[in-house]
């Protein structure tokens, strides 16, 4: 997977979790420790993509599967490529791989005070059905929690979702 402006996205390995650990560190209060990472890489539940330019990690995200559910998290984009639609296209391609593992519903919890990152879900398709007050500290916020669920259509043009909460 690779686009033109020289990046690539490819499944994250377990080399790659001092550099995954390190990018979260440089934009985010709740960074992952390196072996926080490594153990998520190897961790048969999770699929890991990085985001890769000139051999260095720009971009990493996560999604934990449990049955036809699963948590998005350690969404991150080196801070110098931000705007360039590098989140959209990584966490893009992330949430087909999950549907192709039978993934039916998403879900995220993210900043109330992020309008990137929820501005980045919500073109990708989650709605906010939730809120967890003061959920984060330092610094304190709200914590919004988003879903995409998968419908499919019937055959009179019903649409059929894949549950609740
Ligand atoms: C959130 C983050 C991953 C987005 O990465 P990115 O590569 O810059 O995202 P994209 O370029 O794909 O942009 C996604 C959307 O957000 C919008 N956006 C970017 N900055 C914005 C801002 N400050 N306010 C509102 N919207 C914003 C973009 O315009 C784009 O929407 P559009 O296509 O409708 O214009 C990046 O900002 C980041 O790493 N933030 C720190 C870590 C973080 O907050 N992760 C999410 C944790 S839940």
């Amino acid at each position: 997977m690779s686009g033109t402006d020289g990046i690539r996205f490819r499944r994250m390995r377990a080399q790659d979790a001092a550099a995954a650990a390190a990018l979260e560190a440089s934009v985010s209060p709740e960074a992952w420790s390196e072996k926080a990472f490594r153990d998520a890489v190897l961790d048969e539940n999770a699929i890991y993509l990085a985001a890769e330019q000139n051999g260095g990690l720009v971009g990493c995200c996560g999604l934990w599967i449990s049955l036809d559910e699963a948590d998005l998290c350690n969404v991150a984009v080196k801070r110098e490529l931000w705007g360039k639609g590098i989140a959209t296209r990584m966490v893009g391609a992330l949430l087909s791989l999950g549907e192709k593992a039978g993934v039916r519903a998403f879900t995220l919890e993210v900043r109330r005070s992020n309008p990137a990152a929820v501005r980045l879900y919500e073109k990708l398709g989650f709605a906010a059905e939730g809120v967890r007050r003061d959920f984060y500290e330092g610094p304190k916020d709200d914590a919004l929690i988003m879903w995409k669920r998968r419908t499919d259509r019937t055959d009179d043009g019903r649409e059929s979702g894949s549950g609740g909460a």
